[in-house]
């Protein structure tokens, strides 16, 4: 089941999340229900991408070392398999941070800079000249981390669609200079839905928005959240016809209520006046408890035990180290790069 030899019939996938904080409902929708899919079908690789998560958290590696195992315990709480997807951690990768420094030569400053991605985290942070290199050049490693397993899937949010775009444009430079296509392409999977807002409706939900409903979130957390969901600033009394569209709570409940139905008559309800929020609020409290439940009850035992956690990491990451290594070594001869084993005495 583990073969290390890329499988020449089943399609790859990677993915990963940086370990700065607990995964939240936000992860779930734009990629781990994705992932909980793929691993049924495809090689599937999931890095928890500590090594990333340091180009804007240097200051502070603890956080980044203790979140390792945080987000570790999310993946199997949500139900990614450690018998079907490999698990590894970045930094155990080194053939990723080799990738990155030869990629690095294959893109423009200017190219990085006009990243959108990166222009909207530049400008959330706050950074000018003072930008950290490494936050700056992260797409070049994401593109390693993609490249290094020769990915054909990326099953990601929708904003980091452009670090995927980027990652095509290295890997045809790559092809080009080494006249063989030596990587191949990746496909961004981006959830038809888009992303999911915050409870107070801002645009992406985040742990540092405080908008978050994590997915380790305790009942009372969970009810508190929903209570505290915008929804229609004008829709004071229940019998006040209100406004369904930028609606926190039948946003949620496209995304999280299976009867569609009935979420289309409680729409048209609402838009007539009659229906309170408090009613629409406890039948979405309802659908995430459900949902909720059974993960953190997972993710309870699974914390009971970090040593086997910490082992099947151990044992994932040995995987990938060997599956990235192949693939440096493969880039590496066909770009004609130094090498002692060519070297005839
Ligand atoms: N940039 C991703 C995030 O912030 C994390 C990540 C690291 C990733 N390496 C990746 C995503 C490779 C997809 C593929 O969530």
């Amino acid at each position: 089941m583990h073969d290390t030899t890329p499988s020449t019939s089943r399609l790859t996938v990677l993915t990963g999340d940086r370990p700065t904080g607990p995964l939240h409902l936000g992860h779930y929708v734009g990629s781990l229900k994705t992932r909980l899919k793929l691993q049924e079908t495809h090689a599937q690789y999931i890095l928890v991408a500590d090594t990333q998560a340091m180009t804007d958290n240097a200051h502070d590696p603890d956080k980044v070392r203790r979140n390792v195992l945080e987000v570790a315990l999310d993946y199997l709480a949500v139900g990614i398999d450690p018998h079907k997807s490999t698990i590894a951690v970045q930094s155990g990768l080194p053939a990723l941070a080799e990738l990155t420094l030869l990629y690095l030569n294959f893109v423009t400053v200017a190219r990085l800079e006009r990243n959108p991605t990166i222009k909207e985290e530049i400008q959330a942070r706050g950074f000018g000249r003072d930008i950290p290199a490494g936050f700056l050049c992260y797409p070049v490693a994401q593109a390693a981390d993609i490249t290094g397993f020769k990915a054909n899937v990326v099953p990601v949010g929708e904003d980091q669609a452009p670090l995927i775009e980027q990652t095509n444009e290295i890997v045809r430079r790559i092809n080009r200079q080494a006249g063989v296509d030596v990587l191949p392409e990746a496909e961004a999977l981006i959830p038809s839905m888009g992303r999911l807002p915050g409870v107070d409706g801002k645009a992406k939900m985040s742990k540092s928005q405080n908008n978050s409903i994590p997915l380790s979130a305790a009942p009372d957390a969970i009810r508190e959240a929903v209570r505290s969901m915008y929804t229609d600033p004008y829709h004071l009394r229940a019998s006040d016809p209100g406004t369904v569209e930028g609606n926190m709570v039948f946003t949620y409940l496209d995304v999280f209520d299976d009867d569609r139905a009935e979420v289309e008559r409680l729409k048209a309800s609402y838009r007539a006046g009659g229906l309170g929020d408090m009613m629409l609020k406890h039948r979405l409290e309802d659908k995430l408890q459900a949902l909720i439940a059974p993960m953190r009850e997972r993710r309870e035992r699974f914390a009971q035990d970090p040593g086997y956690v910490f082992s099947m990491l151990r044992d994932g990451t040995d995987r990938a180290k060997a599956v990235t290594q192949h693939t440096l070594d493969e880039v590496r001869t066909a770009l004609g790069t130094f090498s002692f084993a060519s070297v005839r005495s």
